[in-house]
């Protein structure tokens, strides 16, 4: 019999860590399952997915610059990918219409509140960004029902439409938008969802908004502390974290959708972070 089949799409896609990621997942049950990493033309994402759900593929993660064609390119999408406009998760359901998920937002929350401990109800969050990243998650933030929620973006108009977009399901909390110049009072947590980061470069926040108990997340990872993180550090913070673990736990949520089984995330994280 063949492996069970999985990808993970996007272009460039070399650098991937999916198929780590889900290969460490499947060694926990021992179960047999490959999964590939593909680079889909630019202009033929839909061929791309297309060709893989006909070779009897059973699940795609999608990823930059896809998460949006496929979003569009879904017969169906769940009540979460509806909201965040993106998708990083596809897969045919019983009656083999492909379906849209994006577990991005579940993620970032389950890194936040179960690996760091950190919740969010009741909290002063400040998200920085307004694009498709901060979009895909702001819905389970809400959930959490957080006191208060700030988008500040460069674009403020951005930051503006997502509060208008997600006003439905901001419940009791205290949701707006502004510039990045304008908070000047300590949040519990921020948020870095900018891609100022992959360019060097910092969103010129206040060195006001944060205070001894201001914890950090930058939703980037990498080898070395993120330039907003050590912005941020060298600001007086001390509890700082990047985005491994919500690289990991996006991805245990969509393991979870295409096998109903919850891998284990703390030592997948742990060893990424030592390779
Ligand atoms: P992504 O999918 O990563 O969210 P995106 O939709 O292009 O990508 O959004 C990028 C986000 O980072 C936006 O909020 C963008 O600000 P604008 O909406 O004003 O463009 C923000 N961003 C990118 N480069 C930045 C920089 N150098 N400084 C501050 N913000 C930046």
């Amino acid at each position: 019999m063949n492996n069970d089949l999985y990808a993970v799409v996007g272009n460039p896609i070399s650098h991937s860590k999916s198929p780590r990621i889900h290969s460490l997942f499947a060694s926990q049950t021992g179960e047999k399952l490959e999964y590939t990493a593909i680079q889909a033309p630019e202009d033929d994402f839909a061929g791309t997915v297309t060709g893989f759900f006909q070779r009897g593929g059973q699940g795609l993660n999608v990823t930059v610059p896809f998460k949006e064609q496929a979003w569009k390119l879904a017969d169906r999408r769940t009540e979460r990918a509806e909201l965040a406009g993106a998708s990083n998760t596809l897969y045919q359901d019983s009656k083999g219409l492909l379906t849209a998920d994006n577990t991005d937002g579940k993620g970032l929350v389950t890194d936040l509140t179960v690996n760091h401990g950190i919740s969010l109800t009741g909290k002063r969050i400040l998200v920085l960004g307004a694009g498709g990243a901060v979009r895909g998650v702001l819905g389970p933030i809400l959930a959490e029902h957080p006191d208060a929620l700030t988008i500040a973006n460069r674009t403020v108009a951005k930051a503006e439409g997502l509060v208008k977009l997600f006003k439905p399901v901001s419940g009791q909390t205290r949701f707006d938008a502004c510039g990045f110049e304008q908070p000047a009072e300590p949040f519990d947590l921020i948020i870095n969802g900018t891609s100022a980061s992959l360019q060097g470069d910092l969103p010129p926040v206040s060195a006001d908004v944060i205070g001894v108990e201001t914890v950090i997340y930058d939703m980037m990872y990498s080898l070395q502390t993120t330039t907003f993180n050590q912005w941020a550090l060298d600001q007086g913070a001390t509890r700082v974290f990047d985005g491994l673990g919500m690289l990991v736990e996006q991805a245990a949520e969509s393991f979870r959708i295409w096998r109903g089984f919850s891998p284990k995330t703390q030592p997948v994280i742990d060893e990424l972070r030592n390779d």
